[in-house]
């Protein structure tokens, strides 16, 4: 049987490559890439400034801390309901107070609702980028500067992407980018890149100052071969880096957690240089990909693709089902027919509080396969077998749910 796996990077032999020459030439943690990673970034985003760094929510940190030193008196970050646990577990560690902000049906944080919690208290909001589709920043970076409140532009998903002309992370006080899996240019895991962005010149300094200070992230070797055996080549390995974790931890050699917050290796830097290189293409498969998808699952109207709209990069494709379907037992039965597939996150910002409606729908959305390499065949077979595990638990083919309708709105094109 064929099996349609997720995959969490599109490489080529050149990222490959890339590693190889590091390797060989013993330029793991530092060496010339780093630099040169840090020049095109910096030409890429001008008039931003761009640090690598290791992480995005080290980005995040960063910012949050240089905020915090100007506004002492304010605690409270809005980010919203429906977002990456680091971005909230990043806050708290900052002494920060995350504060949940309802989301659209396109999984971005409502604008109407930020301007809700605005307040006294407020230090900044986040503003991510969902899966790669474009959050209304441009309205967000006039209520924020209106209402004396720093803005982080969350394009932890999407590089190269623009709205009003702008690079998507060029708005507000300072941006982020992650390069960790699934994201629009990947480099590994665990540490294996983010960008801060420095939007506000008048934060250069003292952004800058906090950049300075870190050294070259270690332990990049292991993190590598963490990501081929565990995600690259998990067609071939299967299952085989959980028992090896399992036997590790039992032999007394559990896996590092992460240390303190770094600046990019130069091994993680050489693949990024190849990934922004081939980054046109890889987000041109990406959008004809998805437009794929669409056409596909045009004959099946009960489904839907909440964020996606024609021509629109995302980073990953997250489909909506009919709310009366059994989405454990679905996923079952897409694994038993050969599709992998995954959910976004379980993670609530305030633990306790339940789920808005429209936190509740993307909490059920599935993410299918989705490479740039996919084929319309592939695509056409996928939403086939999407369509047998439809019929099999009995479910409508008309769509009967309006939260889910895609929105095409100007900001987001
Ligand atoms: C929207 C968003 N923001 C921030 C981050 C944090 O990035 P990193 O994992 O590189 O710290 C992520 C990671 O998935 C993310 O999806």
């Amino acid at each position: 049987m064929k099996r349609f796996r997720l995959r969490y990077a599109d490489w080529s032999w050149r990222e490959y490559a890339a590693i190889a020459a590091c390797i060989l030439r013993g330029r793991i943690a530092a060496g010339p890439d780093a630099g040169r990673l840090a020049q095109e970034l910096n030409a890429l985003y001008a008039p931003s400034a761009a640090h690598a760094l290791d992480f995005g929510h080290s980005a995040l940190r960063i910012a949050l801390d240089a905020f915090r030193e100007l506004e002492p008196g304010r605690k409270e970050v809005i980010v919203p309901g429906y977002i990456c646990p680091s971005v909230v577990d990043t806050v708290r560690a900052a002494g920060l107070e995350p504060r949940a902000a309802e989301i659209g049906p396109d999984l971005n944080i409502d604008a109407a609702a930020v301007r809700s919690l605005l307040g006294p208290d407020t230090l900044a909001v986040v503003v991510p980028h969902m899966f790669g589709c474009p959050a209304a920043v441009g309205e967000f970076e006039r209520m924020c500067r209106q209402a004396g409140v720093f803005m982080i532009d969350d394009a932890a998903q999407v590089v190269g992407e623009r709205v009003e002309g702008r690079l998507l992370g060029s708005f507000g006080d300072a941006g982020i980018v992650s390069f960790a899996q699934s994201k629009a240019v990947v480099t590994g895991v665990r540490g294996s890149g983010g960008i801060l962005l420095v939007n506000n010149p008048r934060l250069q300094d003292a952004l800058a100052r906090r950049c300075r200070g870190l050294a070259p992230a270690r332990g990049r070797l292991g993190a590598l071969a963490d990501f081929l055996w565990n995600y690259q080549w998990r067609g071939v390995t299967g299952n085989s880096g959980y028992y090896l974790l399992r036997l590790g931890r039992l032999l007394g050699r559990a896996r590092p957690v992460s240390g303190p917050m770094a600046l990019i290796s130069n091994l993680d830097a050489a693949i990024a240089r190849v990934q922004l290189a081939r980054l046109g293409h890889l987000c041109a498969e990406k959008k004809r990909v998805a437009d794929a998808y669409r056409q596909a699952l045009a004959a099946l109207p009960s489904v839907s693709l909440p964020q996606h709209a024609p021509g629109r990069y995302l980073s990953r494709l997250m489909v909506a089902l009919p709310p009366e379907t059994d989405v454990a037992q679905f996923r079952k039965d897409l694994a038993l027919a050969g599709v992998e597939t995954r959910l976004g996150y379980a993670n609530a910002v305030t633990p306790g509080r339940p789920d808005t409606p429209n936190v509740a729908a993307a909490r059920r959305l599935i993410g299918l396969p989705y490479t740039g390499t996919l084929q319309n065949d592939a695509i056409n077979k996928i939403c086939s077998i999407l369509t047998k595990c439809l019929l099999k638990q009995d479910l409508p083919a008309s769509r009967n749910s309006t939260s889910h309708e895609t929105h095409h709105t100007a900001h987001q094109r």
